[in-house]
């Protein structure tokens, strides 16, 4: 049985695990402000928010319930816009009619839920809230009176005290006073689940869905699936004797949420920031995105460039693999039917390292890349002492550059050396001509975001003049 808390209510169902919190809520329960668009996560008009207990703590965030298994709902709050309606408008509302940000209004409840759950968070700038509507599109406005009331709303969040927020949003409107009463009922609703052990694999291994629901949502309503989206021993990130050691159902959000990755890669924000949208962000998993075996999943191609190691679980016995030899040819890999990842290892590049990670795609929002790249380099007397370098969207597989990196092991970063690890690359790489670019714009593609990496790694040394000879 899927036990979760819809706005006020408490729901119990048998219903199929699969069946997605869209059709439960527009057909069992006929709340119908919730609209179906695309059902592909991509416009955002199935927005909901949903609360989870998170280290103890009521945390929400928005995901696109079109993709979102009730199975990923069981032990949470589902809010729809029936939940934030009280009497009145709420001022979320209000300020999307004062800018006339609503006209066929098919989008709307999207933004309305996607600028609530922004109110429920802690950063109230207009950058977050700007932020917190990139995964709603609007085929009427223009978009400028959204960011008008977006710009309203922050005005209105001035003075929102740090301590007892919900009081205050609840005081002000925002909310309904019910959601006093939620972090209990979670409390009392975990209490009483049992916790599913990862290796009852049944079937399907299912992390955030964003991948399987758009794959085969027709397929997933009917499956049996085993939800390791949640489950607390693939939910963490720590660090021992070097490494880094994260759960394979971290989700791209919760690496940029988190302290310790933070520290290790201080521009964490803005890469993360390249991958999809908000509510797919906080749905993807990392073991999601590996396992997809897309050629250019932007997380395989960040962990790649680290030349990261998975760990596998087959019946409780653990292998390792390095990522870079985990694929052999297109969505083909190294894993059984009954294998699971479990964890990502990685070793905390050196302070003194170089890290980057590049994306052109055709929309720079809520897009898959053409081309993607990562680096890591360490270099000591001018000679580069480690380097590991990968690319998505040049190949079937996410491609580790392994003949580019080790020749440039050991050599100096000098014009000749570059140019000759260019041509090297493009010799390695065998991108194939489709929608996103033709094959020699691919190339060329890679050999911009290589140049890139090194523009990060020395501004002073690569002068316009000197690119323009490589
Ligand atoms: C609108 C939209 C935009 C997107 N944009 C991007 C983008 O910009 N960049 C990008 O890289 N991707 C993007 N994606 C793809 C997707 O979000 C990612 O690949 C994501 O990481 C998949 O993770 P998931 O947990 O949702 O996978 P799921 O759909 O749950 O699962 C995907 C596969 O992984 C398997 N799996 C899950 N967990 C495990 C595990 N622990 N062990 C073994 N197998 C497992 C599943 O069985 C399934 O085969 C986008 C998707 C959508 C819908
Ligand atoms: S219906 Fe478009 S994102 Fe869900
Ligand atoms: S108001 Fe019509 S799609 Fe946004």
């Amino acid at each position: 049985m899927i036990k979760f808390i819809l706005n006020r209510q408490k729901i119990e169902t048998v219903l199929p695990s699969g069946t997605t919190v869209l059709d439960f809520v527009r057909y069992h329960r006929h709340l119908s402000g919730t609209k179906i668009g695309c059902r592909e996560g991509d416009c955002g008009a199935c927005t909901v928010i949903v609360g989870s207990l998170e280290n103890g703590n009521l945390q929400y965030k928005t995901m696109t319930s079109c993709l979102m298994p009730l199975s990923n709902a069981n032990g949470k709050h589902i809010v729809t816009v029936e939940g934030i309606n009280m009497e009145n408008l709420s001022p979320v509302q209000y300020v999307m009619i004062e800018n006339n940000g609503t006209q066929c209004g098919f989008c709307t409840v999207g933004f309305v839920m996607s600028l609530t759950a922004f109110v429920l968070s802690e950063n109230l700038n207009y950058n977050s809230a700007i932020s917190s509507i990139d995964g709603n599109i609007c085929r009427c406005t223009g978009y400028k009176s959204i960011e008008r009331a977006a710009k309203d709303l922050v005005l209105k969040l001035e003075g929102k005290p740090v301590q007892n927020r919900l009081i205050w949003l609840i005081e002000n409107k925002f909310i309904p006073g019910y959601f006093l009463e939620i972090e209990g009922k979670l409390n009392d609703l975990k209490g009483k689940q049992k916790t599913i052990q990862p290796f009852d694999i049944q079937k399907v291994v299912l992390g955030g869905g964003t991948d399987l629901f758009v794959q085969k949502p027709e397929k997933m309503r009917k499956e049996k699936l085993t939800n390791f989206y949640d489950h607390p021993n693939l939910n963490q990130i720590e660090t021992k004797d070097g490494k880094c050691f994260i759960g394979a159902s971290m989700t791209a959000s919760d690496l940029r949420n988190s302290e310790v990755i933070r520290a290790i890669f201080p521009e964490i924000n803005s890469y993360i920031k390249l991958i999809a949208s908000t509510p797919i962000r906080n749905m993807a998993t990392i073991a999601g995105n590996f396992t997809n075996a897309s050629p250019i999943g932007d997380m395989t191609i960040f962990f790649l460039a680290l030349d990261a190691e998975i760990i596998l679980n087959q019946k409780r016995e653990n292998r390792s693999i390095k990522l870079r030899d985990f694929y052999f040819d297109y969505k083909k890999m190294d894993k059984a039917s009954d294998e699971f990842i479990e964890s990502i290892v990685f070793e905390i590049p050196d302070k003194k390292a170089f890290f980057n990670f590049e994306k052109v795609s055709k929309r720079t929002h809520l897009d898959i890349a053409s081309v993607n790249s990562a680096c890591l380099m360490e270099i000591e007397n001018e000679v580069i002492q480690k380097i590991h370098l990968s690319a998505g969207g040049v190949g079937p597989i996410p491609k580790y550059l392994n003949k580019t990196c080790t020749f440039l092991k050991g050599k100096k970063t000098e014009t000749t050396i570059i140019k000759e690890a260019i041509e090297i690359m493009q010799n390695e790489i065998s991108p194939i001509s489709d929608a996103r670019g033709s094959a020699d714009y691919k190339k060329l593609l890679l050999r911009q975001l290589f140049i890139a990496h090194l523009l990060k790694f020395f501004p002073q040394l690569l002068t316009p003049q000197r690119i323009a000879t490589l």
